[in-house]
């Protein structure tokens, strides 16, 4: 059942996109619109577009594209639903509660309470006698009991129906187990229990969600850890373990390690500061989900070849998203959990001077490479300095290139504009890479190439392309739709996708209704939007005229005519004739 139109119309009105988008993207004015850069893409000029004109947004350099409905889905990651409630909360309304029927927020909710019943089901079975075995673990791995309680950990029972029935008793279906992922399907169609005989971390999300869980063995046995897959309330690539505890204390820095117990071991010596990725290695989302809460990221992965690897690799990610980087090494102690026990007592201390030692990632980035060379040897300099000078390409500040190209000059004996002259001329190289990558992603986008939204629009480029200046006529002068409307009933649209949404604002405007994006955006998914967004930035610069808009429907007719001519064996010669009396009459 829709939403009230009062109700959205309220809504609307007080859910400004530029106000709403302010506390996620810092925005320029430029002439009538916003800009600024991209929340939903890393990118070094701003080519993210607010138009207040319509309440619509749109960035040249990624294509995402909307309402301020479709801006707080994207950047919160919620469904049409659950954006209404986020907004109306925001405004201070209430939803309509009873008019609402959707599957997909009952669904979630249904599993969140899943969740949270199956924490509370591992966390009283840690602290029974069954799991004792799980309790031995924790306590022989230095975790004092408040911080078992502090993080919600538990102990999935060695039963393979302990959970299943429990959930069952509350009123849970095994389906919904299964889908919560807490249960898997056996081979009978009964429902099993996920997890058992592992010491269970709970992951909870910012609003206190338990959205997931990670289960690890007591052993050596593989898997060490069993997490939960993806769920319609859990994807691994984009939250943060801790980070409901992390993001709290308003801090400078967090730090970010590769692994559960390095998190708990690090909050219980003092660092609530401390997040851990997935088991996957860090995505931009999560970058840029941490530049929301800090300024900067103390990489603290395991010393191994592989967690130095991942560390590497998250350094651009990291700064990408803004975020000033260091790299800290753990030495004697594979990671940061083993430091901090082999410490004992010393563990915060000694780790705070770790952490105010370390290098930024620039000389992280410099020290792996001088390793890999043999600098006694020319060659080796030589292969040194080059590589140097590649580092010093990717960074934006000057002061800092200069910094460090005096610094590398001094310790191999050359001069200093020698190193930077090399990294400017890697910099200019990687530019211009940059800029002929974005421009061809543009061009793409703008030319309507493999439009997977509206795919009839490369064969129908004509049609398709006087069927948005249409829309965009519409959606700036609604005082002009009821007479368009009487000329150009939307059969006539070539294309079905813009023939869609020309149905759907006309159908809005013929009920007197609003039809800015947020009006329409329920129907439509977060995809479609972002195409009608894009029309909308494309024309909000093109003045049209009554005289224009005549224009555009003469070509959709002309178009329309032929393409029913493409098959021209089933179409009656008469209708040719008319045809080609239309097109000279319109030819004149
Ligand atoms: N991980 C995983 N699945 C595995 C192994 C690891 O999902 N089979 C993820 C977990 O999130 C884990 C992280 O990768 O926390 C780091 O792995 P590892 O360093 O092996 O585990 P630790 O957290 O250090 O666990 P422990 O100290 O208990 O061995
Ligand atoms: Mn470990």
């Amino acid at each position: 059942m829709p939403l009230p139109e009062a109700f959205m119309q309220e809504l609307k009105a007080r859910s400004d996109l530029g106000e709403v988008a302010a506390s996620y993207v810092s925005l320029r004015r430029r002439g009538k619109n916003l800009v600024g850069l991209c929340p939903f893409h890393g990118e070094k000029t701003p080519s993210f577009n607010i138009y207040p004109e319509n309440g619509s947004f749109y960035c040249f350099g990624c294509g995402a594209g909307g309402d301020v409905i479709t801006f707080i889905r994207r950047i919160e990651n919620l469904d049409y639903m659950e954006a209404i409630r986020f907004l109306a909360q925001r405004a201070g309304l209430q939803v309509p509660e009873n008019a609402v029927d959707d599957g997909m927020a009952k669904l979630k909710a249904r599993i969140l309470a899943i969740n949270r019943e199956t924490a509370r089901f591992y966390y009283e079975v840690l602290n029974s006698e069954q799991g004792a075995p799980g309790m031995r673990y924790l306590l022989g791995r230095g975790l004092a009991p408040g911080t078992i309680r502090h993080f919600g950990l538990g102990y999935s029972p060695a039963s393979r129906y302990g959970l299943v029935d429990y959930l069952e008793k509350k009123g849970y279906s095994q389906n919904e187990m299964i889908l919560a992922n807490v249960a898997f399907k056996a081979r009978s169609g009964r429902a099993v229990d996920r997890f058992f005989s592992r010491v269970m971390y709970p992951i909870i999300d910012l609003r206190g969600n338990v959205i997931a869980f990670g289960g690890r063995v007591l052993n050596d046995e593989k898997p060490k850890y069993l997490n939960t897959s993806e769920t319609p309330v859990f994807n691994k690539g984009s939250f943060l373990f801790a980070l409901n505890f992390a993001k709290g204390g308003g801090a400078e820095q967090m730090i970010l390690c590769e692994g559960y117990m390095d998190v708990i071991s690090l909050h219980q010596a003092g660092f609530p500061n401390t997040v851990a990725t997935l088991g996957t290695a860090l995505t931009p989302g999560q970058a840029r989900l941490l530049s929301r809460y800090t300024k900067e990221i103390v990489i603290c992965y395991d010393s191994d070849e592989a967690g130095q690897k991942a560390a590497s690799r998250a350094i651009p990610i990291l700064r990408e998203a803004g975020l000033l980087v260091k790299v800290l090494a753990v030495t004697g102690g594979k990671d940061p959990d083993e430091y901090i026990r082999s410490n004992g007592r010393n563990g915060h201390a000694k780790f705070k001077n770790l952490i105010e030692a370390c290098g930024n990632d620039v000389e992280y980035r410099l020290q792996k490479i001088r390793q890999g060379c043999d600098l006694k040897s020319a060659d080796g300099r030589v292969a040194y300095l080059t590589e140097a000078a590649g580092v010093l390409a990717t960074l934006e500040n000057r002061i800092e290139q200069e910094v460090y190209a005096g610094r590398l000059a001094e310790e191999i004996g050359v001069e200093r504009s020698a190193i930077l002259a090399q990294a400017d001329k890697i910099r200019g190289r990687l530019r211009k890479n940059q800029e002929k990558k974005e421009f061809r992603a543009f061009q793409q986008r703008v030319t309507g190439f493999r439009d997977s939204i509206n795919p009839e629009k490369s064969t129908h480029l004509r049609a398709a392309s006087a069927e948005e200046a249409l829309i965009a006529y519409i959606a700036k002068y609604p005082e002009q739709a009821i007479s368009i409307s009487a000329k150009l009933p939307p059969e006539k649209f070539v294309t079905e996708f813009n023939r869609r949404v020309y149905r759907v604002i006309m159908g809005r405007m013929i009920d007197g209704k609003a039809i800015s994006l947020t009006d329409i955006s329920a129907a439509f998914s977060v995809e479609e939007i972002a195409a009608i967004a894009k029309i909308f930035a494309k024309y909000s610069d093109v003045s049209a005229t009554g005289k224009d808009a005549e224009e555009y429907i003469q070509v959709i007719e002309q178009e329309q005519m032929k393409s029913n001519l493409g098959n021209a064996d089933s179409v009656p010669a008469q209708d040719i004739q008319t045809y080609l009396r239309e097109l000279k009459k319109q030819k004149k």
